[in-house]
């Protein structure tokens, strides 16, 4: 950055110091976030939800049958047939994916069932046509917080990720999704709701026994793991055996609502603000996909308007302007740019948003990117070391999915980093060693997770543990 001008270095310096968590402040951040994940287990409450999601075990392996599986995560619906064959810990699976449109998000609650059921219906016709099929047994992932007095009952808690449709919030969407269903007469018996956090936890530990935590990090971000429910003080009410597990979802991206550690800036106010449901999800809209790119946009509309630097001086930024108008995917490109020239993110700019950035732009930009990106890692391994301390867990794998996880560059890497810090491991011996809590990709929790979790109520129901089993019927 040797030709960077003065003031722009100031300012480069101030997002710095605005975006860095260092050490000191990831230990201060874990250590509340574990007397928070506490406080969501106690009977009182806490700002974290700790939602009982009434899967009780972890997969053997030998689990068996056809299952559906409906996925409504933040931005695609996909319905899937998931075969869990005789083979230990292996699956078929056949999928179909459909566009979740945007309109929908905002829209009317009947809208959204009768889209769902449209979308199964025309699953089942395109693959099993003509058949005379019994019922199939549905896991049908519902990715927001909702409490469950039951496997098969989910009242929405609150909506996330930009949704905010009308008369869902407080009320059970099972029947919802199940009167929609009936009106077009398609065999589906709906099983279990999960959270796209508890599939991932269970299909992880499908295929690797080492796995203790799920985690998404994606549109929202989330975790879950497995409780004794001995140790869930809001059940005790139910007198379940204390040592019978119970996966949490946690729900963590309602950490810190009341703003005590978490280091806002005042970009991440605006964004909570201008959401649909303010005061809520303030660890989410730090670290979640659907922000990143917005926090971007923010500073930089910012550092034209406001600061001393002015930046795109003379230019029209009017496209920039609009919000929401860059995903997360706009930081991956700006940080996967491989020139040094940074011509990649200068062409993004011009085809994006019809701005011609200068040379020191373009590195304000990069840095700024980078900033966002590994606050984002950085505060994500707060929440996993969180659990991993509370449960006292010195070694596990932690299964991830989700799009930033996924493709978002070095995020993987900066959050070991951190767990690293956060947990004071000494330094590997061989770069090759694994760490004691490694996060990986998961297996596919909204698909195979769900399917997996329908096919573990039906094995409990037909042992006679009926906890947590809201309609008996539908499990024959
Ligand atoms: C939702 C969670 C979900 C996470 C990841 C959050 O906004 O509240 O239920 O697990 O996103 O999809």
């Amino acid at each position: 950055m040797a030709d960077v001008p003065k003031d722009l270095l100031q300012e480069i310096k101030r997002l710095e110091e605005l975006f860095t968590v260092d050490k000191a402040k990831l230990k201060a951040i874990t250590k509340h976030f574990i007397s928070e994940l506490d406080k969501g287990l106690s009977v009182e409450g806490g700002s974290i939800p700790m939602n009982p999601t009434w899967c009780m075990a972890f997969p053997t392996g030998e689990e068996q049958g056809t299952f559906l599986a409906l996925d409504m995560g933040g931005t695609n619906l996909r319905v899937c047939e998931i075969i869990l064959t005789d083979q230990k810990s292996e699956f078929d699976i056949i999928q179909s994916k459909y566009r979740m449109p945007e309109e929908l998000k905002t829209g009317e609650s009947d809208e959204l069932w009768e889209y769902i059921a449209d979308c199964l219906q025309q699953f089942i016709e395109s693959h099993h046509a003509g058949e005379k099929t019994a019922n199939f047994h549905l896991g049908f992932t519902f990715s927001y917080p909702a409490t469950q007095d039951f496997i098969d009952h989910g009242v929405l808690q609150r909506w996330t990720k930009g949704f905010d449709i009308d008369g869902v919030e407080g009320k059970n969407v099972v029947p919802m999704l199940e009167a929609a269903i009936a009106k077009r007469g398609v065999p589906i018996k709906l099983t279990a709701l999960i959270n796209d956090t508890t599939g991932t936890l269970i299909a992880s530990a499908y295929t690797d026994t080492k796995m203790k935590i799920g985690c998404i990090f994606g549109t929202g971000c989330n975790a879950a793991y497995m409780e004794n429910c001995g140790s869930i003080p809001k059940l005790a009410h139910m007198n379940l055996p204390p040592d019978t597990p119970m996966a949490i979802n946690c729900e963590w991206g309602a950490f810190d609502n009341e703003h005590k550690v978490l280091p806002r800036t005042p970009y991440d106010i605006i964004i909570d603000k201008d959401s649909p449901r303010p005061g809520q999800q303030a660890f989410e809209k730090m670290i979640a996909g659907l922000y990143l790119g917005e926090l971007l946009r923010l500073v930089l509309v910012d550092l034209h308007d406001n600061k001393e630097v002015h930046i795109f001086e003379g230019q029209n930024i009017d496209k920039l302007r609009k919000a929401y108008t860059l995903d997360s995917s706009f930081l991956s490109l700006i940080e996967e740019d491989p020139f040094e020239n940074l011509s990649e993110t200068a062409d993004l700019f011009q085809n994006k948003l019809s701005i011609a950035p200068n040379k020191s732009e373009l590195e304000l930009i990069r840095r700024l990117a980078e900033l966002i990106g590994t606050r984002a890692a950085r505060l994500s391994a707060c929440g996993v070391a969180a659990i991993a301390k509370k449960k006292d867990y010195k070694t596990c794998h932690v299964g991830a999915d989700g799009s930033v996880f996924n493709k978002y560059p070095h995020f993987k890497q900066r959050g070991a980093v951190a767990l690293r810090e956060i947990l004071d491991w000494p330094d590997k011996k061989n770069p090759k060693d694994e760490d004691p809590i490694e996060i990986l990709a998961a297996e596919d929790g909204s698909g195979v997770g769900a399917a997996l979790i329908a096919a573990l109520t039906l094995k409990r129901v037909k042992e006679g543990n009926m906890a947590g089993i809201g309609h008996p019927e539908n499990y024959k």
